[in-house]
């Protein structure tokens, strides 16, 4: 038959991903680092990531746990806060290990977010530094106005913070992180050259109908939440388009399945384990296999002007189950899929 067998394409990166720390990140940097040459790590920490000292002493905690003999690369970020300054952000740039400012919450808008800014006003400064020497702003674009409904977040955010921003700062590079919606669609297809968007697995796979299937499923909560089917298909049809605005980000996000299990579960989807599977499950099934080198090995580089990987991976068509659970530190971690097939899997 004309199926294929197997699938080979350039080393993919993964340009959205929460590694955690200690033990944590101990547990799961292997999954990533199997499949990805580089990653842009989120600095959500507890105190977050928010100097360059900061970034480079995690870099080297990262670098310090990966398995013997790998060659993964962590691209370090900065959080942004109200008391980043522009010196720092030259700096960080300067160093060569920091790829970008992000993830840039406003305050409260997930995971340890409560050191994020109060109001993007406030960032003239370091927006119009980081344009000059051409550091990226990484955005968790929703709003956290409790006035606004959970499933407006992002749109809003769109209308009252992006579009004014991409409009002040016509140089400055903006990656849209993890993409829920057909307007952030809309809206970075439009924009610039300059403007970016990663999109997850999860969000190719599922809409919010997975978070309700026959009780509540907290495995398929994170922020941004999965929207209704008809982003979920604008989201695949952009992702599988072609065009290099879109590019591969997983949000892989652990926590422990006693803080997802829980009467107010974390945000956050696992995906590390077979990342690169979950997008070509959502790529085939959209008839575009042939458009996930693009996605995830090409796009992403040439957005943030680095080099595309020397290296290939090959997934093999063999179905295989996942695991109920990896160990998680102390604790335990709930993978997506978690006992349930996967019909790819990387060689
Ligand atoms: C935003 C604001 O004030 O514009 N700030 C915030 O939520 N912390 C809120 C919004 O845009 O909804
Ligand atoms: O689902 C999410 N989990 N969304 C985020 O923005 C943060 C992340 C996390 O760090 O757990």
């Amino acid at each position: 038959s004309d199926i294929p067998h197997t699938l080979t394409i350039t080393r993919p990166d993964d340009w959205h991903l929460h590694l955690r720390d200690g033990s944590a990140l101990q547990a799961v940097l292997g999954h990533s680092a199997a499949q990805f040459a580089r990653a842009m790590i989120m600095p959500n920490l507890n105190p977050p990531v928010r100097t360059l000292d900061d970034a480079s002493a995690y870099r080297e905690r990262i670098l310090a746990a990966l398995p013997p003999g790998s060659d993964f690369q962590p691209l370090m970020t900065l959080y942004l806060t109200d008391h980043t300054t522009p010196e720092e952000i030259v700096r960080a740039q300067a160093s060569g290990i920091v790829h970008g400012v992000g993830e840039a919450f406003l305050a409260g808008a997930t995971t340890n977010s409560a050191y994020g800014v109060s109001d993007f006003e406030r960032c003239h400064e370091v927006f119009a530094a980081m344009q000059e020497v051409g550091l990226p702003l990484l955005l968790h674009g929703e709003v956290t106005d409790p006035a606004v409904d959970v499933y407006d977040r992002e749109r809003v955010f769109i209308d009252r913070h992006l579009a004014p921003m991409v409009a002040r700062y016509p140089r400055l590079k903006v990656v849209l992180e993890h993409i829920t919606t057909r307007e952030a669609v809309e809206f970075v297809s439009a924009a610039p050259a300059q403007v970016a968007a990663t999109i997850t697995a999860h969000h190719l796979l599922y809409n919010r109908n997975a978070l309700f299937t026959g009780g509540l499923r907290p495995h398929y909560y994170c922020l941004p939440v999965l929207k209704r089917e008809l982003h979920r298909q604008a989201l695949l049809q952009a992702a599988t388009s072609g065009n290099p605005k879109f590019f591969l980000g997983t949000d892989s996000a652990p926590h422990a399945v006693l803080l997802k299990e829980h009467a107010s579960g974390c945000a956050g989807c696992y995906t590390a384990h077979a990342a690169l599977e979950l997008y070509a499950e959502a790529f085939e099934a959209a008839g575009a296999l042939d458009k996930l080198e693009g996605f995830a090995s090409f796009y992403g580089p040439d957005f943030y002007s680095l080099p595309r990987n020397p290296g290939r991976v090959t997934l093999q068509r063999q179905s295989w189950t996942v695991p109920e659970r990896y160990p998680f530190g102390q604790a335990d971690l709930k993978p997506l899929r978690a006992g349930e097939a996967l019909g790819w899997r990387m060689v």
